[in-house]
């Protein structure tokens, strides 16, 4: 299994991944060209018959802070540390851009917590998030869960909750 950063002609995989998943509603589903336009985000799973088997993306949203979103893989494959890999691949992405906390909103709590996340409150998170959330079917109803990794402890200073604030829309 090798991870990498995705190419071009890894969209039309990346996009059915996501479509699985999207269909059973854990995820919010993503169009060919919203994955063109992002494609530097991501990070794809490839196995020995280059197959793309699990894809991530890690998204900024300001100096100290991006998501890590899309993290599927191929349920023939799940259970086997593709998951993990492309979470320490994004999460190591995090580190080389010096960004300090990366979180995630998701259903995979005990998944992401053997990961190193730990769980915090959504409404610690910029209002900005939530511009995606708008356009899953779940909307307002979601039970989704947010979790965080940080290099330091989750931002509760004054000067914290500014900087958040500045990045809110
Ligand atoms: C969640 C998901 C990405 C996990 O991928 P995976 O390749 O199966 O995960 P890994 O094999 O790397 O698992 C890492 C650890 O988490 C555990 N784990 C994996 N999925 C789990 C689950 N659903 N519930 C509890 N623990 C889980 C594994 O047992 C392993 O534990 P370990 O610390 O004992 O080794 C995969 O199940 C998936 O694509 N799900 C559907 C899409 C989804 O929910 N994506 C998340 C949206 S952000």
């Amino acid at each position: 299994m090798n991870i990498r950063p995705a190419r071009v002609g890894d969209v039309p995989s990346i996009y059915e991944l996501i479509r699985t998943f999207a269909d059973r509603k854990v995820m919010i589903r993503r169009s060919l060209g919203e994955l063109y336009e992002s494609i530097r985000e991501f990070q794809v799973a490839i196995d020995d018959n280059d197959r793309v088997v699990g894809c991530a993306a890690l998204h900024v949203f300001w100096e100290d802070l991006a998501e890590l979103k899309c993290l599927a893989v191929a349920e023939d494959v799940q259970r086997a540390g593709v998951g993990r890999g492309l979470v320490e691949a994004c999460w190591n992405q995090a580190r080389e851009l010096e960004i300090n906390s990366v979180f995630a909103l998701t259903y995979a709590v005990e998944f992401f917590e053997r990961c190193g996340y730990q769980q915090m409150d959504k409404a610690d998170l910029p209002h900005k998030i939530w511009n995606e959330c708008v356009r899953c079917p779940l909307f307002p109803n979601c039970t989704e869960v947010a979790l965080i990794r940080s290099h330091e402890p989750v931002p509760r200073t004054a000067d914290a909750e500014n900087r958040l604030q500045l990045i809110q829309v």
